[in-house]
């Protein structure tokens, strides 16, 4: 399968395919792909013609102190990866064909990013913003795949695409576990075998929330003090956040008469892994 470098070699491809009315699929991805990403491909080559998937550690959404030098990386792992999913190519440019020394213009947004993750990191969405934006104008595909996993960052690419009329489609994908209920995540790679163990309890929380709200719990301060003393059961996990949002606007509501979104981030060791799940009014749960 072919890795594309330059914008330029998309942008023919792209094209050669559009002039045979081929319907373009996109998987914006940072790679060290696994499961998770794989589904997003799999499900983008069931509605699409061609489907490209982007591999690129962008750096200008990590902060100060980050991962980004350390951020896992293994293009040919990558490239079986997404071959067996179905992709048809990997576009993989390096930081300079994305960010020329004179690069100066971001995407940012209000409102939306404001909370959760956007609080603890400053920037990081501008970065998510920046290189998505960049990312549809280059490809120009029919429809773009993103995960609930990063359940925030889902909400404020929609935002994105109605705010500045970019003609592309986006859909959400479920979240994919490991059997244990991990949520995969690149970022699980740097956990030790202690961490990994403990990093459990993520979804073990949320599932007890969930099965309480079932049972008819509403208050929200219960729902997160119950999710807090799960996470803090483990000497290992120290909890970042954990909040209940409206799903589209991810601003903190007081009661449960929307849609919601439950949302955690923890600190596994150094680590910091996010998981959540939704709370449909109508359906009891997605
Ligand atoms: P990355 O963390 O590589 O994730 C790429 C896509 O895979 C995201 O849409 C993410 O939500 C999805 N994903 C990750 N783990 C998943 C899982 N366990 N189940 C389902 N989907 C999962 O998110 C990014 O990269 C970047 O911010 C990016 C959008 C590429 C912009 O740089």
């Amino acid at each position: 399968m072919n890795i594309l470098i330059t914008v330029q070699e998309v942008r023919e491809k792209v094209q050669e395919w559009k002039r045979a009315g081929l319907r373009v699929g996109l998987v914006p991805t940072m790679g060290y792909l696994h499961e998770g990403h794989a589904s997003l491909i799999k499900e983008a080559c069931s509605q699409n013609d061609r489907v490209i998937v982007s591999d690129f550690v962008n750096p200008i959404q990590f902060g100060p102190g980050e991962d980004l030098d350390a951020y896992p990386r293994d293009i040919e792992h990558d490239r079986k990866t997404a071959q067996d999913a179905g992709a048809d190519c990997i576009f993989h440019p390096d930081v300079d064909e994305m960010y020329g020394s004179d690069f100066s213009s971001f995407v940012d947004m209000t409102g939306i990013t404001e909370n959760l993750c956007g609080k603890r990191r400053p920037g990081h969405f501008r970065g998510v913003c920046t290189v998505v934006s960049k990312l549809f104008n280059i490809v120009t595909p029919d429809m773009a795949y993103f995960g609930e996993k990063d359940a925030q960052q889902l909400a404020v690419i929609r935002q994105m695409v109605q705010d500045l009329n970019f003609a592309v489609q986006i859909i959400g994908c479920p979240i994919i576990r490991e059997p244990d209920g991990l949520a995969k995540s690149s970022r699980n790679a740097y956990l030790n075998m202690e961490e990994r163990q403990a990093a459990t309890v993520l979804h073990a929380a949320l599932s007890g929330a969930e099965d309480a709200m079932r049972a008819g719990e509403r208050q929200i301060s219960v729902l997160t003090g119950m999710i807090r003393n799960t996470i803090e059961s483990r000497p290992l996990a120290r909890v970042d956040y954990i909040e209940v949002v409206d799903s589209k606007s991810m601003q903190p509501v007081s009661e449960m008469n929307a849609d919601v979104l439950i949302a955690i981030a923890v600190y596994v060791g150094k680590i910091r892994l996010i998981d959540n799940f939704t709370w449909k009014i109508q359906a009891g749960r997605i």
